[in-house]
């Protein structure tokens, strides 16, 4: 049985590639600050993520449209002082990456501020051409496919993407397209399960899903969800961790155990 437990080594992403490799799932998760990120490290968390959710769970705003570079960068610094071994993976806000070129450069500035290793982008068409030049330049990039919260307006609302088979099609395409491109991780958003299990079959690249089964790599809830904190009508692909537990660390160690064992998500968090 795994026993969660602080990680010993730095994980890397060719740590990760190893993982999927192995068959073995790995646990992600976001955080805003020092003293959490310190905790999920020493719960066996292996990738953190300062999400662009900052500016809904912490800056109480209705979308993640508002966040700046700034932002990321101050929250990036606090959690990476939390951490010795755990990935740093930052989300590049809404209108930081108009560019590849604007892309390179915040990125760049991010990653000189907070020493993270991976940035995250949302992005349509761009996205192809975005990973293509920080790959160029040595960055190391997690792209994002299905709902993408910063395209909310675009998207209609926040809804599963992928049901229809064009659409499947398409973010398969796109998939192994990102992949050719040089991206390191992909992330999977609300998409059924069966397609995040095809496309996660079909890449080389781990890819880590929220709303996207049990089929993929890794899998990555926002802390405030886990831990039952978010006001209103929780999502169908969040789980409340701390019902039952004695600890926010209890918590943690259930998700983290959850996840390893392919018990979370069952089908009444995944969509079909
Ligand atoms: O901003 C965020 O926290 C995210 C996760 C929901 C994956 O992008």
């Amino acid at each position: 049985m795994y026993v969660p437990k602080p990680l010993e080594d730095r994980v890397t992403i060719p740590y990760l590639k190893q993982l999927k490799q192995d068959g073995e799932k790995f646990a992600c998760l976001t955080a805003y600050d020092f003293s959490f990120a310190r905790l999920l490290e020493d719960c066996g968390v292996e990738v953190v993520l300062v999400g662009d959710s900052l500016g809904m769970v912490i800056q109480g705003h209705e979308t993640t449209i508002p966040v700046t570079l700034d932002d990321i960068a101050y929250h990036g610094r606090a959690v990476a002082a939390g951490l010795d071994n755990a990935l740093l993976m930052l989300d590049m806000p809404f209108g930081s990456l108009n560019s590849p070129q604007q892309a390179l450069d915040n990125a760049s500035e991010l990653i000189k501020h907070t020493e993270a290793q991976v940035v995250k982008l949302e992005g349509w068409k761009s996205q192809l051409e975005i990973v293509e030049s920080l790959a160029h330049f040595g960055i190391a990039t997690c792209a994002h496919l299905g709902l993408q919260p910063q395209m909310v307006h675009k998207m209609g609302g926040y809804k599963v993407q992928g049901k229809d088979k064009a659409v499947a099609d398409r973010m398969l395409a796109t998939a192994r397209d990102l992949e050719a491109a040089g991206t390191d991780l992909l992330l999977l958003e609300c998409v059924p399960a069966a397609l995040a299990a095809e496309i996660t079959a079909a890449l080389e690249i781990p890819v880590i899903g929220i709303g996207a089964g049990a089929d993929v790599d890794g899998q990555i809830l926002v802390l405030q969800d886990v831990l039952n904190l978010t006001a209103g009508k929780k999502p169908k692909f969040s789980k409340n961790f701390i019902a039952g537990e004695a600890s926010i660390q209890d918590a943690i160690r259930c998700y983290v155990r959850e996840v390893k064992h392919g018990e979370f998500p069952d089908a009444s968090h995944s969509f079909s």
